[in-house]
């Protein structure tokens, strides 16, 4: 009977490192997407980063749905569909997991080049486009979303309603 119980506390420690491992293999630390509280309609993480909900119907929260609109009419061309990447663009998935929010932000604002003998490559900067720029946060949580596959290709089904608070803010920023 002892025994018993030795080899039942065993497995239990192992399949908790089981699921810590797989954390660790995608190396996405929780804290970075998790949604610790929301304020109208929009998530955020304990550090008060932007991040995405996807209710257990699959519903997606709003920003996460602009996001996949946005990201398809004004990255998607270099970045490929979905945040894949393409041959000439990294996979912005990836980027939105593994950059800081800020450098991320930075990159899109500033634009980024590497042109040298081998190579041209060019991220264009968008810090004058307000169809990016009102809309940078709700692309960021999309491709969160598409990096540790809480969304699933293709347009999200169900999404949550858009609140007021995020046409007001759309429209201020929009002008
Ligand atoms: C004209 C093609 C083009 C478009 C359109 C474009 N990008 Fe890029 N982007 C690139 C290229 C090329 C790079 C790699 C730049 C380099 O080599 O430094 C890049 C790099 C980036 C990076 C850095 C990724 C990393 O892992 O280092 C981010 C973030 C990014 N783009 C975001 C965006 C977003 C968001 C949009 C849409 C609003 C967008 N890009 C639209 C071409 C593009």
């Amino acid at each position: 009977m002892q025994d018993l119980k030795i080899l039942c506390a065993a497995s239990l420690i192992a399949s908790v490192a089981f699921t810590g491992a797989a954390w660790a293999e995608s190396e996405v630390d929780p804290a970075l997407v998790e949604a610790a509280y929301s304020e109208d309609g929009k998530y955020f993480t304990e550090d008060d980063l932007p991040t995405y909900k996807v209710q257990e119907d699959g519903t997606v929260d709003w920003p996460t749905y602009s996001g996949f609109r946005r990201y398809h009419s004004e990255c998607h061309v270099c970045h490929g569909p979905e945040g894949e990447g393409s041959t000439y663009a990294p996979a912005l998935k990836k980027s939105a997991l593994e950059m800081d929010y800020y450098d991320f932000y930075d990159v899109v604002v500033n634009g980024r080049e590497r042109v040298n003998a081998s190579e041209q490559s060019v991220m264009p900067a968008f810090g004058d486009n307000p169809n990016v720029m009102c809309y940078l946060n709700d692309i960021y949580v999309y491709l969160k979303a598409r990096g540790t596959d809480a969304v699933a290709r293709g347009r999200p089904r169900k999404k949550e309603p858009k609140t007021d608070a995020i046409r007001e803010e759309e429209n201020a920023c929009l002008g």
